[in-house]
């Protein structure tokens, strides 16, 4: 056994371990094909660590990584391949995906693999001829590498039985549901009010596709024509920014400044908020039940807040960042609370402007009421995308250029 098998086989065992990986077919393919390959200028350590690599940048931010092991289990097993299946992967990058991908549909099946960078396919390229023995020993079937802006997806090649997303979108294209087969699934990590939801969508006979599992994740964006319209807006006199989606009810951000110029009382929280209550838990639930949701992230510009104004400190940890949940009236006097820490290490709801405490009051009954149902997290809502001219709006209700996402929890308690 070389180095590189055992760092290979320490992945996979772990992926198994962690019920990342859970069907034979995933495993073998997981196994056969060495993610080494793919990123030939990286050590073994890197190219094997349960964590994403990025291999592209642009303006210091990165526009292609190869994924974390682990998303890409999940991914793979939200998919369910099988053999003989046509796959259109949208986000090539290195070609390890679809290198797993033809591994599992096998000899009778086939992948295309578009990335919008040509660098980035003919390095693919590259890495697919070096991985041919393992491939061909696999039975992998053939793999198709496109540079193209999969926006559109790829008319040439359709219908897919898959389509499956490495890249986040805002959208769900009537392109790609035109390119579904009968019956066939459409994987994409979808910007859901500022949340990054992992949803694979089955098309059903009436045109609407319905979500068969929901995970939360954190991709790249895409690029080009699908590229995303979401934005962060920095909050003038202060060291915070908003969140503001293309698919809510926008909070103000002039409305958040003129609140956060008037500081106000402090309520308890009924419970401590996780890290994972930012973006998913909690923050999931705010935004798709409270017209009135948004979050609050650090803008990096170091203004100091006034006397007992937002530093943004306060907000809560993520990783090297700070975000909170935050709630917002939309008219009438302004009122601001946010899920904030506190000296001693503990939480608290900070409220601002005249109608703070109110706002506050809100936020702790939208708390027990995400309580009583259980606590639901990305894997207990069920999205149906319904395609078309998009709705209003509302609570549950999320408007995206084609059509409308429909939300709602599946079942009473976490899974
Ligand atoms: C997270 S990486 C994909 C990783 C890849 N699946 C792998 O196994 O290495 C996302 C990829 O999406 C590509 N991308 C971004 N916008 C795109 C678009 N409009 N069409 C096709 N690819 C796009 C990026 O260039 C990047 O390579």
């Amino acid at each position: 056994m070389t180095a590189a098998d055992r760092a290979g086989a320490h992945m996979v065992d772990a992926l198994c371990a962690a019920g990342r990986i859970r069907s034979p077919a995933v495993e073998r393919a997981f196994r056969a094909v060495p993610r080494h390959l793919f990123l030939p200028s990286f050590t073994l350590h890197e190219a094997y660590a349960d964590d994403a690599v990025p291999i592209r940048f642009a303006e210091g931010a990165a526009t292609s990584s190869a994924s974390q092991p682990s998303m890409m289990a999940i991914m793979l097993e939200q998919l369910e391949l099988r053999a003989g299946q046509r796959v259109l992967e949208i986000g090539a990058g290195t070609g390890y995906n679809a290198a797993l991908m033809a591994t599992v549909v096998g000899r009778q099946g086939r992948v295309v693999a578009v990335d919008i960078d040509q660098e980035l396919i003919d390095d693919a390229c590259e890495h697919l001829a070096t991985a041919a023995p393992q491939l061909a020993a696999a039975d992998a079937g053939a793999i198709e590498l496109v540079c193209a802006d999969g926006a559109v997806g790829h008319p040439e090649r359709a219908p897919y039985d898959r389509i499956v997303l490495t890249v986040g979108s805002d959208d769900v294209r009537p392109e790609w549901v035109a390119q579904l087969a009968e019956g066939g699934r459409l994987l994409l990590p979808l910007a859901v009010r500022g949340s990054q939801l992992c949803v694979a969508l089955d098309l059903g006979e009436d045109g609407l596709l319905r979500s068969d599992s929901v995970q939360s994740c954190m991709f790249i964006r895409l690029r080009g024509i699908g590229s995303a319209t979401g934005r962060t807006v920095a909050l003038a006199g202060t060291d915070l920014a908003v969140e503001v989606p293309s698919d809510g009810l926008p909070a103000d951000p002039e409305r958040l400044v003129a609140a956060l110029a008037e500081p106000g009382g402090a309520i308890r929280m009924p419970f401590p908020l996780r890290q994972a209550d930012i973006w998913d838990g909690f923050g999931l639930w705010l935004a798709l039940t409270e017209p009135g949701a948004c979050r609050l992230v650090g803008a990096g510009t170091g203004t100091p807040a006034p006397a007992d104004g937002l530093f943004a400190d306060e907000l809560l940890p993520v990783g090297p960042s700070v975000g909170s949940p935050a709630l917002v009236t939309s008219h009438g006097p302004t009122g601001l609370a946010v899920v904030a820490q506190t000296a001693d290490g503990r939480q608290a709801i900070r409220c601002f402007g005249p109608a703070g405490m109110d706002v506050g009051a809100a936020l702790v009954g939208s708390m027990q009421a995400w309580a009583a149902v259980g606590r639901p997290g990305a894997p207990d809502w069920r999205l149906t995308v319904v395609p078309g001219e998009p709705g209003e709006p509302g609570p549950g209700v999320v408007p995206k250029p084609h059509g409308t996402v429909l939300a709602e929890v599946r079942s009473q308690g976490r899974r």
